[in-house]
């Protein structure tokens, strides 16, 4: 066989600075960069008079819109790429340009972050793929760490037709801390992908290392769906139970659900103020409010001491319903330490830019919310963390807060335990999409609304949430492990009967994730 010469074939540039092929002749395009940028018609004329590329194959940049410069490009980027929408990312552009570059039936294979799955900055682009592309596989290698990569990276197979079919095969790699089934030892990690029998599933021995390896064909997302993963069917069978046995989700029953503070200054509103600091300083006590970050949140409790933890220095007050900067005025020493970090916070150009004061809070959230009986969670642990806050604490951007429309105590305690369930971990950690090294996990938002919430309203279930209310009340309160232990595992047997699962059901889900069970940070 005669050696290609490959120099010839290699051909340089920036691919994303022209307009795709089609829109090329639709939007004149001008730019400062254009003599850099690759003329794909141009260059491969006999390419595009076929119809286009067989295939693309490509490693993409996973670049992050906001760390694109010069800013400008955003404005090329909107102008000619349907999904350059809201925080997008440079990968979702080659998608959609290959997708440009490709003949109908022409193939696409990417390495790609997987949270290209999961952020809402490519939800444009997951809702394109379903409409412009028939998704053939995605193997999702989570942190196998296979490839030296900053990212989590999966391999995306599209073809370029019109949606084909309900479903696809995905993949999935996930490094274990120890075999659950029969192990098998293999010498290449991605070999167990190439058996054709799906579903599969097993567990397999790499390089002293333990992996769960899957495979099956997982029903296509639907448009507009907020993340996309995928079950296995066992897991899918469990998920969809909660789901149609549920009475309601979280959302139904809350009044809000929001991250916490942020300043876009944490090292002037926050890192300082300690109990100490705030003496010698003379802050004034008014604009001063113990705040909460990751670290005071334990599972069932705040953990807050005033020798030790942090307050804000909140410089806003609520008039008439709306929350405003303070005069700092009455304020002087408060005043003086803010004009001391004056340049800092000047130079938050986007609060001059909308017009506000440069000594606010950027997201200041509002404290007749902090006021109310409200549940909290860091926004990225290992396993469900939440805890009663009735202390009225403010709450930093490291953590999400929900207020239930009933506020009391009581129903505060039940929805509390419904959250820290092993049913509530379980469906959590299956739909949010596992998007963190060390198998931590985001609470947004958007995955707790979507939380099932069992009937626990009907009579039928009244003495079981009595117990569980109870259960809970012991658990914001002891200080044992022991009974910390016992009672969280009658609270989970109380749920699963709450949500109708058969021992079964209750055993499958036990085995599907490991439940971390951490002592408490108080005891
Ligand atoms: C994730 S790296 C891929 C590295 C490649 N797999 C390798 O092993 O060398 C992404 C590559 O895309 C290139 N790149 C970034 N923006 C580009 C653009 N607009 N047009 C063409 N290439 C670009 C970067 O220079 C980088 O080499």
């Amino acid at each position: 066989m005669r050696a290609v010469d490959l120099d010839q074939m290699i051909q340089c540039g920036d691919a994303l600075l022209r307009p795709a092929p089609h829109v090329q002749l639709a939007m004149p395009f001008a730019s400062a960069d254009s003599a850099n940028s690759f003329d794909w018609k141009g260059r491969f004329a006999s390419v595009f008079a076929r119809g286009g590329f067989d295939c693309v194959v490509g490693n993409p940049p996973y670049v992050r819109i906001q760390h694109v410069q010069p800013p400008e490009r955003r404005v090329t980027y909107a102008a000619t790429y349907e999904t350059a929408r809201g925080r997008f990312d440079l990968a979702g552009l080659f998608i959609e340009l290959a997708n440009n570059l490709t003949r109908t039936g022409g193939r696409v294979g990417y390495i790609v972050s997987n949270k290209l799955l999961t952020t809402r900055g490519a939800s444009e682009l997951r809702d394109y793929i379903l409409t412009r592309y028939t998704v053939v596989e995605i193997i999702d290698l989570t942190d196998t760490k296979l490839f030296e990569a900053a990212v989590l990276p999966m391999i995306l197979i599209l073809e370029n037709r019109r949606p084909e079919g309900q479903s696809f095969t995905y993949a999935s790699i996930q490094e274990i801390e120890a075999p659950r089934l029969g192990v098998v030892s293999v010498d290449r990690l991605l070999s167990p992908l190439d058996h054709s029998q799906l579903p599969l599933r097993i567990d397999v021995e790499w390089k002293q290392r333990c992996y769960r390896v899957e495979k099956f064909d997982a029903p296509l997302p639907k448009r507009r769906q907020p993340v996309w993963t995928f079950h296995y069917p066992l897991e899918h069978h469990l998920l969809e139970k909660l789901r149609k046995d549920a009475a309601c989700t979280l959302d139904d029953l809350t009044r809000k659900i929001s991250v916490g503070l942020k300043t876009t200054a944490d090292d002037v509103f926050i890192k300082p103020l300690t109990a100490k600091f705030i003496e010698q300083s003379r802050l004034e006590r008014g604009l001063l409010h113990p705040v909460l970050e990751s670290h005071n949140i334990d599972r069932w409790k705040c953990i807050w001491s005033s020798d030790r933890d942090l307050h804000v220095l909140y410089p806003h007050e609520e008039r008439g319903g709306k929350v405003v900067p303070v005069d700092l005025g009455p304020y002087p020493h408060a005043r003086r330490y803010l004009q001391a970090n004056r340049q800092q916070l000047e130079a938050r150009a986007y609060l001059r830019d909308s017009g506000r004061q440069w000594y606010e809070i950027w997201v200041h959230q509002s404290p007749s919310d902090f006021a109310q009986l409200k549940l909290v969670t860091p926004d990225i642990a290992s396993h469900n963390c939440f805890a009663l806050d009735d202390q009225s604490f403010f709450v930093n951007g490291t953590c999400f807060y929900i207020i239930l429309r009933d506020q009391s105590y009581d129903y505060n305690l039940l929805l509390l335990s419904l959250l820290n369930s092993k049913v509530l971990e379980f469906f959590h950690k299956l739909t949010s999409g596992n998007s963190l090294y060390a198998k931590r996990f985001r609470y947004w938002t958007s995955y707790l609304k979507t939380y099932p919430i069992p009937a626990i309203g009907h009579p039928r279930n009244a003495a079981v949430v009595r117990q569980i209310i109870e259960n809970a009340r012991r658990l914001t309160t002891i200080a044992t492990d022991r009974e910390r232990s016992s009672l969280e595992e009658e609270n989970d047997r109380l749920i699963y009967s709450l949500f109708g699962l058969t021992s079964q059901e209750i055993q499958d889900l036990e085995s599907s994730i490991v439940f971390q069970r951490t002592s408490s940070k108080s005891s």
